[in-house]
């Protein structure tokens, strides 16, 4: 396993849409692998391959239940419906440096994907596991948790970033 670089916005394959995956091989799970690997390292709780320079449509989630515990989902292709009921959580982002505010999404969502092997899975999520798939699905269409939220705050943040950027 290697822990990839993660590229940070505002790199323009964050906006790429992720192509879907047809080839569930090695080569794919060593990918997942990595993923999974470099997600635990930054640390976060959510990976899209998009952040580390791979506009595939693959996504890893933390499902742990302990602080130390490596539990994750690899989802493939994954697709989300039904969205129901709305909450408004704290978000960051690996790929966002420095800032975390609040987000609206759906409290329920249903999720069709694929596993590592290619099986097809369908499920419903829902609170702190239905945020982050949301937020990595977005990854996937090249979406930001800032495109989410109010022109001026994310006004605040760019000028915020430039400075640090500056440094
Ligand atoms: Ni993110």
């Amino acid at each position: 396993m290697t822990i990839r670089k993660i590229f940070t916005y505002p790199d323009p394959i964050l906006r790429k849409k992720a192509e879907k995956i047809t080839a569930f091989d090695d080569k794919l799970e060593q990918l997942a692998a990595d993923m999974a690997e470099t997600m635990y390292d930054a640390p976060g709780v959510g990976l899209a391959a998009n952040q580390i320079g791979i506009a595939e449509q693959i996504i890893v989630v933390d499902i742990s239940e302990e602080e130390d515990a490596r539990d994750y989902l690899t989802l493939i292709n994954p697709v989300i419906s039904n969205g129901e009921g709305s909450i408004v959580g704290d978000e960051g982002c690996l790929s966002v440096l420095d800032y975390s505010t609040n987000v609206k999404r759906f409290e329920k969502i249903h999720v069709d994907a694929q596993n590592i092997k290619g099986e097809v899975l369908s499920f419903e999520a829902e609170k702190r596991f239905a945020r982050i798939i949301q937020h990595e699905v977005d990854h996937l269409l090249g979406v930001l948790f800032i495109d989410r939220i109010s022109s001026l705050k994310r006004g605040l943040y760019k000028k915020k970033l430039a400075k640090l950027l500056k440094k």
